[in-house]
């Protein structure tokens, strides 16, 4: 009888099922992702070229090596951005992918129902289907693909045992030479956005 008191007592102050993000544990996110350009550079008219916000599916996966350091890739659906300058307005549609690969680290530990966390990685952003439009209308315009740093901070709140609230804001730094063949010339210009997701994730 004593033994079995004892049993209880055990799994009664015994850590019930871990929440999450314990080493080995893979994280998948998804969830509405907003990319905010801040954009600056070289004017074409009489200001930089400016594109303009847009919000897409992002999906991320993570996977967690120790139970507080983990490893991270974004990948969404093609951003597209309406870009305008100041002297012209509207002068190009654009679409892009920004893929990232992060390195994480999480707060407190595998029993804890809220986990928020930092990253710090690489983010390679291609640019596809540009137009000219307006003033540009017809043109060929082309920007270059960027590598830069990237940067986030992240929240994970405990539904499930294996489902989870999420949401995160990013930094990318985005720099692109955009050419104009009418013009014959390049344009450096910075995009530099922020991006925030707000989804579910599960635990697998
Ligand atoms: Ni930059």
């Amino acid at each position: 009888m004593k033994k079995v008191a004892l049993l209880v007592a055990a799994a009664l102050i015994a850590p019930s099922a871990a929440f999450a993000h314990q080493a080995g544990d893979i994280l998948v996110r998804g969830g509405a992702v907003t990319v905010s350009p801040n954009s600056s550079g070289d004017n074409v008219g009489s200001g930089h070229l400016e594109p303009n916000s847009n919000t897409q599916l992002g999906l991320t996966l993570s996977y967690m090596i120790t139970d507080n350091w983990g490893v991270e890739l974004l990948a969404a659906t093609p951003f597209s951005h309406s870009v305008s300058t100041q002297g012209f307005g509207e002068v190009a549609k654009i679409k892009h992918l920004p893929p990232t690969l992060m390195g994480q680290y999480y707060f407190g530990n595998a029993q804890s129902k809220v986990r928020p966390y930092v990253g710090a990685g690489v983010n390679y952003t291609f640019f596809f289907d540009e137009e000219g439009r307006g003033a540009l209308d017809g043109d060929d315009v082309s920007l270059d693909d960027s590598w830069g740093l990237a940067a986030q901070a992240g929240l994970d709140m405990k539904v499930t045992d294996n489902l989870f609230v999420n949401g995160s804001i990013w930094y990318m730094d985005i720099d692109t030479e955009v050419t104009s063949k009418r013009l014959g010339k390049t344009y450096d210009t910075s995009i530099d956005p922020i991006g925030l997701m707000v989804g579910l994730g599960y635990r697998f």
